[in-house]
């Protein structure tokens, strides 16, 4: 068994974008830091999207300069077009996170294309990133269910994967952005996809909006998914997708994965106290299930 998972945590981007409070980039690098010192091996610090559009995502190039390049993080941004692959590259972002869609009405909502005109610039996105020699990854969203389409066919969701991952795609992460998929449903097709390409350059994004969170990721991983995104207190939920709430927390996925013998680098002590600055940063985050057990449980051990 590959008994070692790489979590990304995607609270300041996923988790930022959609809160009432707009962060300022010191508290939203102070986030980052936290997480950075937490050992995540991966974090999405932001997109690179219309200010108009989503306002607490403005800024983001002035932060990866001030990013600590000494921690090993592989940092990340979101892109939703050609424009914003630019300003990322522009501003030295060395790993992107392009979206996919599994339903036109999610496409036309998120970034005013239709799936095949996004799926056209995501290409074209990944020759440019292959000359620039920046790591893409491109996350299939709604990739169960949509709030505008409904049930979402697994077949578009397999056909998107297979046919970037051999465009040359480093990643593909299957998003559950309004986290309504149930754990068989996650088992069914996490099983099609690692049958179809392997596990090694999948990811899962799971939302706990009707708390199937942590069973989702454990379906996932009971595919042989070992890359997981999560946000940090539960923060999250997109603003063009009606009805996501949090994603699942990050405290709640590495508790469960250390408590069954997997090894995630993160140091759960540090994990809390980013947890815990989300919800001071915030006042809204939500916060996992995990941490009023874990708090004592961690006091004790150390002793
Ligand atoms: N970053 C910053 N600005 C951008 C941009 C980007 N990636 N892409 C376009 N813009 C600007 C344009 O320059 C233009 O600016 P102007 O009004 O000052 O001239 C404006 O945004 C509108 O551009 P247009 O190409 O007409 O796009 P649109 O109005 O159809 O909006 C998006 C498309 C993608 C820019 C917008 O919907 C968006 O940013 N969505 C964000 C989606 C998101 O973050 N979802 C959550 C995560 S999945
Ligand atoms: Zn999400």
């Amino acid at each position: 068994m590959n008994d070692s998972v790489f979590i990304t945590d995607v609270g300041p981007r996923d988790g930022l974008q959609n809160q009432p409070k707009i962060l300022t980039a010191g508290e939203r690098l102070d986030l980052i830091s936290a997480l950075a010192d937490a050992g995540l091996p991966g974090i999405e610090v932001g997109s690179f999207v219309s200010p108009k559009a989503v306002p607490a995502m403005a800024g983001t190039g002035e932060l990866i300069p001030q990013l600590s390049a000494a921690s090993g993080v592989q940092y990340s941004a979101l892109i939703p077009n050609m424009k914003g692959y630019e300003l990322a590259r522009d501003a030295g972002v060395r790993s992107v996170n392009m979206v996919l869609y599994a339903s036109e009405g999610m496409a036309r909502a998120n970034v005013n294309m239709t799936i095949a005109e996004a799926e056209n610039i995501a290409a074209d996105i990944l020759s440019c990133a292959r000359t620039d020699g920046i790591e893409v990854i491109a996350a299939v969203s709604v990739a169960f269910e949509c709030p505008f389409d409904g049930a979402t066919d697994p077949g578009v969701v397999r056909d998107a994967a297979q046919k970037f991952l051999q465009l040359g795609v480093d990643q593909i992460v299957i998003a559950d952005t309004i986290g309504a998929a149930n754990p068989q449903q996650v088992r069914s097709l996490t099983a099609g996809l690692v049958s179809d390409n392997g596990a090694e350059k999948l990811g899962c994004h799971f939302h706990d909006t009707r708390a199937m969170g942590v069973a989702n990721v454990f379906a996932a991983l009971e595919s042989g998914v070992r890359r997981f995104d999560a946000s940090i207190a539960g923060l999250g939920g997109c603003p063009f997708a009606p009805g996501a709430s949090g994603n699942v927390a990050t405290e709640d996925v590495v508790m469960m994965l250390e408590q069954m013998g997997f090894t995630t680098g993160i140091d759960l002590d540090a994990l809390l106290r980013a947890s815990d600055l989300a919800e001071t940063l915030t006042g809204t985050a939500p916060g996992g299930r995990a941490k009023a057990w874990l708090k004592p449980w961690l006091a004790k051990r150390a002793g």
